[in-house]
C-alpha cells in the first residue's frame, strides 16, 4: 500500500540527551491511517506532528475503545539504526486489536510505516547509552456515537519520542508498594491487552503511592489478593535462591516482550526460571529467610529497573544492600548491548532501518 509522504518545513530540536525525561517531546511527523468497515486500512500517511480534528462524540473519548504498544528504536556505535522485535509488538497489538473488537492490521504494511517514519526522523534518535527513540503505536474509535457497541470507524497512528530513562532513579533501585485496596485486572477482563483503560484503572492506587513516596504500585491477582501479577509499567521479576521466578501469564498480566527477552537470556545462560504463581506472603517469607537476593522489573520504557523496596501493609522489605543487584545489572548489560548494537548476539531480535 502506498504511503504519502507530507513533509513539515517547521522543524524542531532534540533535547540534549541528558536533559531527555520520558514522553514529553515529539519528532516532527508522524504515521497515520484510517479504517472504516467498508475500505478496510485506507489513507495511509506520513505527515506533520500535530492535533487531529475529532468528534468530541468519536467513541474513544467515551468509551475507551483503545490500544496501543511501546517500542524503541536505537544508535549503534557505527550509526545504524535498529528496532528492538518490533514484530511482537505489532503481533501483541493486533492481539490486543482482537481482544477489544478492534480492526487487525497488516505488520508488513505498519513496519514499512514504521521503519520510513523512524528514516525520516533520524536526527531525533538520541545517541547516548540509556537514551533512544521511543515509538507509540495507537489505534482508537472514532465513530461519533454514543450508543454502546464497537466503533465501525478507527485511527491507527505511530508518534514517536527521544527518551532517556523512564523512573527519575534511573537505574539506581526504585521503591514499589503492593496495592492493597484496589485491583488493576480481573481473570475474564482484559489485563493481558496493551489497553488505555487499564492505564486508567491504575491511577487511583499509583498516585497515592507516589505521595507515599513510591514509584510504582506492585498489583496482586484480583480475586484472592495474594498472588503477584506485575508492576504500574513492567512485569516483574524475583531472585530467590538463586532462581528466576516470575508470575506466569494468570491471563490477567500483560504479556511484556522484555519479559519474554529476560526469560530467554536467563534459559541460555543455564539459569533456573520458574513462570509460576508467587504469593505475596511467599515473597516476604523469602526474604525472610535470606532466600530473596533481587528483584526488577522488566519493560521497554522501564528496560530493567531494580528494585530496592517493597512496602505491603505495614510490613517494608530493603532488597540487597540499596544497589542495583549484579544478575539486574548482567540482564540490563546484556539486553542494552543487544539493543544498542554494542554486543555480539545470536538472538533474531535485531530489525534494522536503512
Ligand atoms: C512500555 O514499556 O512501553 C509501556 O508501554 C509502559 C508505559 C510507559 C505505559
Amino acid at each position: 500500500m502506498d504511503i504519502k509522504v507530507t513533509r513539515t518545513i517547521q522543524t524542531g530540536s532534540r533535547p540534549k540527551d541528558a536533559d531527555l525525561g520520558f514522553g514529553t517531546s515529539f519528532t516532527d511527523h508522524m504515521f497515520v491511517m484510517d479504517y472504516s468497515v467498508d475500505k478496510g486500512w485506507y489513507d495511509l500517511r506520513i505527515e506533520p506532528y500535530g492535533d487531529f480534528a475529532m468528534s468530541p462524540a468519536a467513541m474513544v473519548f467515551h468509551y475507551g475503545q483503545a490500544i496501543f504498544e511501546g517500542l524503541k528504536a536505537y544508535k549503534t556505535p557505527d550509526n545504524k539504526i535498529q528496532l528492538f522485535r518490533p514484530r511482537d509488538n505489532l503481533k501483541r497489538m493486533n492481539r490486543s486489536a482482537r481482544g477489544l473488537c478492534m480492526p487487525e492490521f497488516d505488520i508488513d504494511t505498519v513496519m514499512d510505516a514504521l521503519k520510513q517514519l523512524v528514516k525520516l526522523e533520524e536526527k531525533w534518535i538520541p545517541k547516548t547509552h540509556g537514551t533512544s527513540l521511543y515509538i507509540r503505536p495507537t489505534m482508537i474509535a472514532t465513530d461519533p456515537c454514543l450508543g454502546v457497541r464497537s466503533s465501525f470507524t478507527f485511527r491507527f497512528f505511530i508518534i514517536l519520542c527521544p527518551v532517556g530513562a523512564y523512573y527519575s532513579e534511573g537505574f539506581n533501585p526504585i521503591k514499589i508498594c503492593v496495592a492493597k485496596d484496589h485491583v488493576r485486572a480481573v481473570l475474564g477482563g482484559v489485563g493481558e491487552f496493551k489497553t488505555a483503560g487499564n492505564y486508567a484503572a491504575s491511577h487511583h492506587a499509583t498516585e497515592k503511592a507516589k505521595k507515599d513516596g513510591y514509584a510504582q504500585v506492585m498489583w496482586l491477582d484480583a480475586l484472592e489478593r495474594k498472588y503477584i501479577e506485575e508492576v504500574g509499567s513492567m512485569n516483574i521479576f524475583f531472585v530467590i535462591n538463586d532462581e528466576l521466578v516470575t508470575p506466569h501469564l494468570s491471563g490477567s498480566i500483560l504479556p511484556g516482550i522484555t519479559r519474554y527477552s529476560v526469560i530467554a537470556l536467563a534459559q541460555k545462560w543455564g539459569m533456573k526460571v520458574s513462570e509460576r504463581q508467587i504469593s505475596i506472603d511467599e515473597l516476604f517469607l523469602a526474604h525472610k529467610d535470606g532466600s530473596l537476593t533481587e528483584v526488577f522489573g522488566s519493560g521497554t520504557a522501564a528496560v530493567i529497573s531494580p528494585v530496592g523496596e517493597i512496602r505491603y501493609g505495614k510490613k517494608t522489605i530493603h532488597i540487597g544492600d540499596g544497589t542495583s543487584g549484579k544478575i539486574s545489572m548482567k540482564f540490563f548489560d546484556a539486553l542494552t548491548g543487544i539493543q544498542y548494537g554494542k554486543e555480539q548476539h545470536t538472538e533474531d531480535w535485531i530489525e534494522v532501518v536503512d
